[in-house]
């Protein structure tokens, strides 16, 4: 990347690089002479001041010899203040050393987040909690909490205890190396016959994951899955889907895939459990969006089912295309009513749906498992925010192009030096830039079946993905980024991340 080469250089002043390893990299910094010592972590000594003049999650910090200032006009923005100096700090308890600076910062975006599949495999409280420890040293401030799958439903929701007892345990999962697809004939074969489960989050958990969120300046994206991808819960309550003899006896998928059991649109019931669902995540989550996903929904069910075809014609929809809108303006109002917004994936935007549903777009770099989209372009001039999140720079389940990697990936290849160029605003005309929040790198668990390989996979990458969220494209340069990047590695493995090189 060529973005603002000689204008960081000259900020650097030669080997700041080393000096002020900071990643995301500040909008403003100017070194200065000397240091200051303190026994005490500086953000316990430091004065902080408000000012009102400051963006939201904005700080200025000054250290000199003779100490360290702090302003904000937030309590974000001190926060921020705090994860930079500790990545200035050097020494240890009793005698930290840190060089002085001027630094000046506030983000680039608002939406800066990572997306967490608990479904495919379970990773659970301590894990979750060590992600979001990570998310807000980089000033990440959303996680995207994929809560339910076709291969397993991972919160307890009041009167439907059959989610947590069933719908979070299944039968087996794929052998390590072998790709079980629900499009084969059988893949029993290629299973390892291990009960995985009962894996779910009670209120109780879910209360405790809020608080630590909140105390780290996170918001909890919760996404509960419809009208496809809820086949967990399904085999649960046959009675939602279309035809519910196809369900009897089964529990949540072993295999990968897209399914086409979906929920059932035309039964009253399937619309009811799915309120009492978002009524509950609604109450629970504080957040000011709820993720309704919205991807991959086969309509080949709906096309042959009484009740989705009486839905059609009582709602004088054209066809079973008309469904899926029709279901999500039903949810965009319910959520309205709760005060949230609906976020989902860009085909929840195709047809007839109101403006305020924000989309999350994956395929911006092209069409996607057969399925029309809608490009940003398309989606903004419709009038729709957006969060960024192409497979081509955000999906952190592709392969990272290591020479020699012991994990296994879903196909494709997101190099470090990819996520680094992610820009969400490219091809967006400046006029309709204000509906991009920003961006999220996903951890899609398919292949991921624990922290060592999730961290691998997320790290570096999501030190990429988060300067570009933070720092503005005059501010960032990939040989430099590197250069930092190789004292920012040792801090993470010092920290016990599973931490994948650097190239
Ligand atoms: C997706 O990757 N199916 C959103
Ligand atoms: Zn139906």
């Amino acid at each position: 990347m060529a973005v603002g080469l000689a204008t960081v250089t000259a900020a650097l002043q030669g080997q700041a690089e080393t000096r002020f390893a900071l990643v995301p990299y500040p909008q403003s910094l100017t070194a200065q002479e000397g240091t200051f010592k303190t026994a005490k972590p500086a953000e316990e000594v430091w004065k902080v001041e408000t000012d009102g003049q400051l963006p939201a999650e904005g700080y200025r910090l000054r250290i000199t010899p003779d100490g360290v200032t702090c302003a904000a006009n937030d309590k974000a923005g001190a926060f921020y203040a705090a994860q930079t100096l500790a990545q200035l700090r050097s020494g240890k308890a009793g005698a930290f050393t840190y060089p002085c600076v001027e630094i000046t910062d506030a983000p680039k975006y608002k939406w800066r987040g990572v997306l967490i599949d608990d479904c495919r495999h379970f990773f659970g409280k301590e894990k979750v909690k060590r992600v979001m420890d990570l998310m807000a040293q980089h000033k990440l401030n959303r996680l995207h909490w994929h809560l339910t799958d076709d291969q397993g439903w991972r919160l307890d929701i009041p009167g439907y205890p059959e989610l947590a007892r069933h719908s979070s345990v299944r039968a087996a999962s794929g052998k390590h190396g072998t790709r079980p697809h629900v499009r084969m004939k059988d893949y029993s074969a290629l299973l390892n016959g291990e009960t995985y489960g009962p894996f779910f989050y009670t209120e109780a958990d879910m209360k405790e994951m809020i608080a630590y969120a909140a105390a780290r300046h996170i918001t909890i994206v919760p996404e509960i899955e419809l009208p496809g991808h809820v086949y967990a819960a399904l085999s649960a309550y046959p009675e939602l889907a279309c035809f519910p003899e196809r369900l009897k006896g089964k529990g949540p998928l072993c295999a990968w895939g897209i399914e086409q059991d979906v929920l059932c649109v035309g039964n009253d019931k399937a619309i009811k459990f799915m309120e009492d669902v978002l009524d509950y995540v609604c109450r629970l989550f504080p957040g000011d969006t709820v993720h309704i996903g919205g991807d991959e929904c086969p309509q080949v069910r709906w096309k042959t089912c009484p009740k989705c075809q009486a839905r059609i014609k009582a709602n004088g929809l054209k066809d079973e295309h008309d469904l899926q809108p029709w279901l999500t303006r039903h949810f965009l109002k319910f959520l309205d009513a709760r005060g949230k917004r609906a976020v989902g994936w860009d085909e929840y935007l195709l047809g007839d749906v109101p403006k305020n549903a924000i989309g999350m777009s994956w395929r911006a770099g092209g069409g996607g498992a057969g399925h029309k989209f809608l490009t940003p372009l398309e989606c903004v001039k419709r009038g729709h925010d957006l969060v960024m999140t192409p497979r081509t720079h955000c999906y952190l389940d592709y392969g990272q192009g290591l020479a020699d990697d012991p994990f296994q990936y879903i196909g494709g290849r997101v190099t470090l030096e990819k996520c680094y160029s992610f820009d969400p605003c490219e091809g967006i005309p400046v006029e309709l830039r204000g509906h991009i929040f920003g961006g999220q790198g996903n951890n899609w668990a398919e292949y991921t079946w624990n922290e060592y390989d999730l961290d691998w996979k997320m790290w570096p990458r999501t030190c990429a993905l988060a300067e570009a969220l933070w720092t503005a494209p005059s501010r960032r340069d990939f040989p430099n980024f590197l250069k930092r990047m190789e004292t920012h590695r040792k801090r993470l493995i010092a920290a016990g991340v599973n931490c994948a090189p650097l190239r």
